[in-house]
């Protein structure tokens, strides 16, 4: 049905039509003011806005405004045909939900779904029917500041985190009015950009492109993904933007995706930086035929498309066909119905940061921390205790939770640290703020680097005359809320400014210290992670940051965090993953022993600080009775691992019980460890769980350095535990 609409509309489309159904331009005045027309540049957009040459806009946001720019297109341009709104709805809309690594760490599809679900009520209330998320990029080096972004280093997390985010943001059917579409993005490996550092180039083998980079957006696509996005980068020598393989070999043809993909801002005409084209024209013929439908800010295909078509050097049935993808979303959103039906400001008004979606962010951000520590049990804190001092810039700070990426989230508007704990505890408690160390001044500004002013240190005597007179200190340390992010590479991911010295300096005078770690990524800083006693990973939790932190520093809630991505010892250790494949030299014994001659540095032991799936909790589990339902299996049977698990501590708490294998030798190398399975579950103090899982062919088969999918016979490792190192393993052979 929808499919011969589209052949109709097609069939009545001139050239100029087709090509601005793949134009996308960011907004560029207010809509919903008079065009102003002495601006050449404003007054071209506007000309083909109303002309039909503009597919879709990003950037134009809210219920007037996007009202007021479909209004523009639809009732002006010859055939009517209603725009898409693109914004980045990363990790919320004007309620922020924490950074979309934060909510990787929760481990719990459902919540994360509902996460998305909130974001994209709120966003299609404000006239969006479309996100640039989820970004599955697989990250494995944390000094690239858009590992905030991504679910972290594993593939099989990655893609059950970007399937539950696609699902939370697309719902069941893109036709109601609060789903809206979903974009994989950025296909693809731009998580391995060279050195960490931003845009940069990419070079790896297929291997790693399939068996690590692709399962999230294989897994996204074949269950109903809207859009893809590709990426800045170039892989292997070809700029993602013209590359054939991925875009149309794999996605449109091997993988049956029938959305379409958007380029990157500008991508494609950044194709004459990589050296990969001559000109804008020649970008635009790179990009269009490998399968890149959309152009988002190249003006490549704005600019010659046209004539590269009536020159043919271009198909027309290749035009038609990124047409005809961009069309069905089109369709499928109900626009042709109702091209206003995502600008309803009553809508708007009543769900846009309603106190119910606030409640779904504390719940979310709550279940996004890790327990790094807690040697001492100090953790958790009592409601009654006399006195808290609340030390830290960060921890006053209301910007700095809402990370980057926060969508139309107000500047300033979490609640801080300080103002979380003072709402938790009784009135008998004295909550004493000092700023203690300096941080970076938040500009705001997205497109400009931080800036550092020198700490004087003026502030560490008031901190520590705090912390001597209290019960206990509450001390933030981290990352600025634009520390990390796009753009926001960093060749030293310690903590900025003078943070670990007053830290030092504050241990001295009281040991009591819980520090609360803000960040946007993995940080390393062994001084702090091994002198402190107890430590909180809170990431950038977003709006409700402070409230969700007191509900686990006062026990309202037992963390159930675990880490998505690895923390790094040393920045020289970078990449450090769990997953790797073992080295002809690998470790044999303890290691210690001052032999040089096998895989290691002479100055750092191999081992990350805090390994993959790491997270305590205030109980303890213990694992027992695990088995598996046979030793021996043939290739075409399922067979299933079980293993209890009880919780001897003495309060309720969730655990992640995490599977991985190993198969041991293959005809190419499999990594030592490979997630293939968790359960999140909740257990009642003293009861005990039995967790199953089931392990099929699928569960063994991996992408071989002969370009094939294969599942080899041979000698497995199966293993459970609480985290990638605390396993414990079965032997399982499978034969043909
Ligand atoms: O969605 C983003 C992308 O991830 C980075 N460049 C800009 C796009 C649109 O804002």
């Amino acid at each position: 049905e929808i499919e011969k609409q589209i052949d109709d509309l097609l069939s009545r489309m001139t050239l100029e039509e087709k090509v601005g159904q793949l134009n996308q331009h960011s907004g560029s005045w207010d809509v919903t003011g008079p065009i102003p027309e002495d601006n050449e540049y404003v007054a071209e957009r506007a000309r083909l806005l109303k002309n039909g040459g503009v597919g879709s806009l990003l950037n134009v946001t809210g219920a007037e405004a996007t009202y007021a720019a479909q209004k523009l297109a639809v009732e002006n341009s010859r055939l009517g045909i209603p725009l898409l709104f693109g914004f980045d709805v990363i990790h919320g809309y004007k309620t922020i939900f924490p950074i979309p690594l934060g909510e990787a760490a929760s481990w719990d599809l459902d919540i994360i779904e509902k996460s998305t679900r909130t974001a994209a009520i709120e966003a299609s209330a404000a006239g969006i029917n479309w996100t640039f998320a989820p970004m599955v990029d697989i990250g494995r080096d944390p000094r690239w500041g858009r590992v905030m972004e991504g679910a972290g280093e594993d593939p099989y997390l990655g893609s059950q985190v970007g399937l539950a985010r696609m699902r939370g943001f697309q719902g069941n059917d893109l036709s109601e009015v609060n789903t809206i579409l979903a974009t994989a993005k950025h296909l693809a490996g731009y998580g391995f950009s060279e050195g960490g550092r931003d845009y940069n180039t990419v070079d790896f083998s297929r291997r790693t492109l399939h068996n690590i980079v692709l399962p999230p957006f294989k897994t996204l696509a074949e269950n109903g993904l809207a859009t893809v996005m590709n990426s800045f980068n170039d892989l292997n020598g070809i700029p993602a933007s013209g590359d054939r393989y991925l875009q149309t070999t794999l996605l449109k043809e091997k993988w049956g995706f029938n959305g379409f993909i958007v380029s990157d801002w500008g991508s494609i005409r950044q194709m004459i930086n990589h050296g990969y084209s001559k000109d804008l024209e020649q970008s635009a013929l790179h990009a269009i035929t490998s399968g890149n439908d959309m152009d988002m800010e190249s003006e490549a295909y704005q600019r010659h498309l046209v004539d590269l078509v009536e020159s043919g050097e271009v198909d027309v049935a290749v035009l038609d066909e990124s047409v005809r993808r961009i069309l069905r979303t089109k369709f499928l959103l109900g626009l042709f119905d109702d091209p206003y039906k995502y600008s309803d400001p009553e809508r708007e008004e009543k769900l846009v940061y309603s106190d119910e979606h606030r409640t779904i962010a504390r719940d979310v951000a709550k279940r996004s921390i890790v327990l790094l520590k807690n040697e001492k049990n100090t953790l958790p804190l009592s409601k009654e205790i006399s006195s808290i001092a609340v030390v830290g810039h960060l921890a006053a700070d209301k910007d700095a939770p809402l990370g980057n990426w926060r969508g139309r989230g107000e500047p300033n508007s979490a609640v801080s640290l300080l103002e979380g704990i003072k709402a938790a505890v009784s009135n008998n408690t004295k909550v004493n703020y000092t700023e203690g160390y300096t941080l970076a001044a938040n500009n705001g500004s997205f497109a400009f680097a931080l800036e550092y002013p020198e700490d004087d240190g003026s502030g560490f005597e008031a901190a520590i005359e705090n912390a001597k007179n209290s019960d206990v200190v509450v001390m933030a340390v981290g990352e600025e809320a634009l520390q990390s992010g796009e753009g926001r590479s960093l060749v030293d991911i310690s903590l900025k400014g003078r943070q670990l010295e007053l830290f030092k300096l504050i241990r001295e005078v009281n040991e009591n210290i819980v520090v609360v770690l803000m960040a946007g990524r993995p940080m390393i800083e062994p001084e702090l992670y091994e002198g402190a006693s107890t430590i909180l990973n809170t990431w950038h939790l977003g709006t409700e940051a402070g409230n969700a932190i007191a509900d686990v520093l006062f026990g309202d809630y037992n963390p159930s965090g675990k880490l998505p991505m690895s923390i790094p010892r040393a920045i020289g250790q970078i990449p450090v993953y769990y997953n790797h494949v073992s080295p002809g030299r690998p470790q044999t014994g303890p290691g210690d022993d001052g032999a040089v001659f096998w895989s290691h540095y002479n100055d750092e032991v191999n081992s990350p600080q805090f390994v993959f799936g790491y997270g305590l909790s205030y109980t303890d589990f213990e694992y027992s009775n695990f088995e598996l339902s046979k030793n021996l299996m043939n290739m075409d049977e399922t067979i299933t691992a079980r293993v209890d698990v009880t919780n001897t501590g003495e309060v309720p708490g969730e655990e992640v019980v995490q599977l991985y294998i190993r198969d041991h030798f293959a005809s190419s190398m499999r990594p030592v460890k490979e997630l293939k399975g968790f359960e999140k579950v909740m257990i009642n103090a003293g009861e005990t769980k039995t967790i199953t899982f089931k392990l099929d062919k699928k569960t063994f088969e991996f992408y071989a350095a002969d370009g094939t999918w294969k599942t080899e016979p041979g000698m497995f490792s199966i293993m459970v535990g609480t985290n990638s190192n605390d396993v414990q393993t079965l032997e399982l052979n499978i034969e043909r």
